[in-house]
């Protein structure tokens, strides 16, 4: 189950061209392609006669032909030709999704088109923004989606996961507080006073002991912003901070898969070095990540139904997260009991 009235980023914007890309999300197989003057379009990936993936045949002009039997349809889904028939009924088409390019991400729509709503695409401008420098990636996961956001709403693991890169005992020594705005969580914490991790010492040069400190935004379903801070013990001088965001746009692939779109961004040491950096630390980190949350899978799929988790304070994030997720699912579970009863 998925909450499917939001928006997800199906692809980086530069994955998308001319070429057929498929992606599953919200285990649905999706085809991605942009038109001649570069629109994106998102298409349904099973062809309705014999349902071959779409993404396994050819894009004519800005259609797209079947490359089983050369049915070919329009980027809205119509079916615009069958071959040796003149007659195509309305019902030959697939479904079409919304598909919005905005901060150098491709935002799909996958629930109601008449609830997609481009105001309500997270705020991931610092991907875009002259004042910032991002690098990023993606990763396919193969974990349910939400345990790579109770991954990132819990920031404890970077002691022992990524203690080469971003981790100290510090991050999972100082307690964090969480709190709720509206349909968002917000996890802080500050570790005054503490060694710099590695990666750190490389990017800045830090040496002795740091203040240092988290600020993570959850935003529903999968959307978590971390800001993090870092300044020498007790300095406040504007070229010794180390500020970025890591932004996190999570998208489920199937029940046991996940996309990652990552980036970081920083608005400090404008050193091109500094991003190659950046980006190759992040890619080990969350590498890290992806061998723990793939394991993790693996025992709790082979174990199903034999598992109970416990809880302590460090899960108050991850927890909050999940009750607003089970919240929308209801909801929109509710509307189509409503819209069903009407029909
Ligand atoms: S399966 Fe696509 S045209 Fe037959
Ligand atoms: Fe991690």
């Amino acid at each position: 189950m998925f909450v499917k009235n939001a928006w997800y980023i199906a692809a980086m914007a530069d994955e998308v061209g001319r070429t057929l890309k498929q992606r599953w999300i919200l285990d649905e197989p999706v085809v991605m392609y942009r038109t001649a003057d570069g629109k994106p379009v998102a298409l349904y990936d099973v062809c309705p006669h014999r349902s071959m993936p779409l993404s396994k045949g050819e894009l004519l002009g800005d259609q797209l032909r079947c490359g089983y039997h050369g049915l070919v349809f329009a980027p809205d889904g119509r079916c615009t030709h069958i071959p040796a028939q003149t007659h195509i009924a309305p019902s030959w088409c697939v479904k079409s999704y919304r598909l919005v390019e905005k901060w150098r991400w491709l935002w799909i729509w996958m629930g109601d088109p008449k609830s997609a709503d481009e105001s309500l695409i997270p705020d991931f401008h610092w991907n875009e923004d002259p004042d910032w420098i991002p690098t990023g990636g993606h990763f396919e996961i193969g974990c349910h989606y939400q345990l790579l956001v109770d991954n990132l709403l819990d920031l404890s693991h970077l002691a022992f996961v990524h203690r080469t890169t971003i981790g100290t005992d510090a991050v999972a020594e100082n307690p964090a507080t969480v709190s709720r705005e509206g349909n968002a969580v917000r996890i802080v914490r500050s570790m005054p006073s503490c060694p710099a991790p590695p990666l750190y010492a490389k990017l800045i040069g830090y040496s002795g002991e740091i203040d240092r400190s988290q600020d993570i935004v959850f935003t529903p379903p999968s959307q978590v912003v971390i800001t993090s801070r870092s300044v020498p013990k007790g300095s406040n001088e504007a070229d010794k901070i180390l500020e970025y965001r890591v932004l996190n746009g999570i998208t489920p692939g199937t029940k046991s898969t996940c996309h990652h779109f990552w980036a970081v961004s920083r608005n400090c040491v404008p050193d091109p070095q500094v991003t190659k950096l950046f980006h190759e630390g992040s890619v080990r980190a969350f590498s890290e990540d992806v061998t723990v949350l793939e394991t993790q899978q693996t025992m709790l799929d082979r174990m199903a139904g034999r598992i109970a988790w416990m809880h302590y304070n460090a899960d108050g994030g991850g927890n909050a997260a999940r009750v607003i997720v089970d919240k929308l699912l209801k909801r929109e579970a509710a509307g189509a009991t409503e819209r069903a009863a009407m029909s």
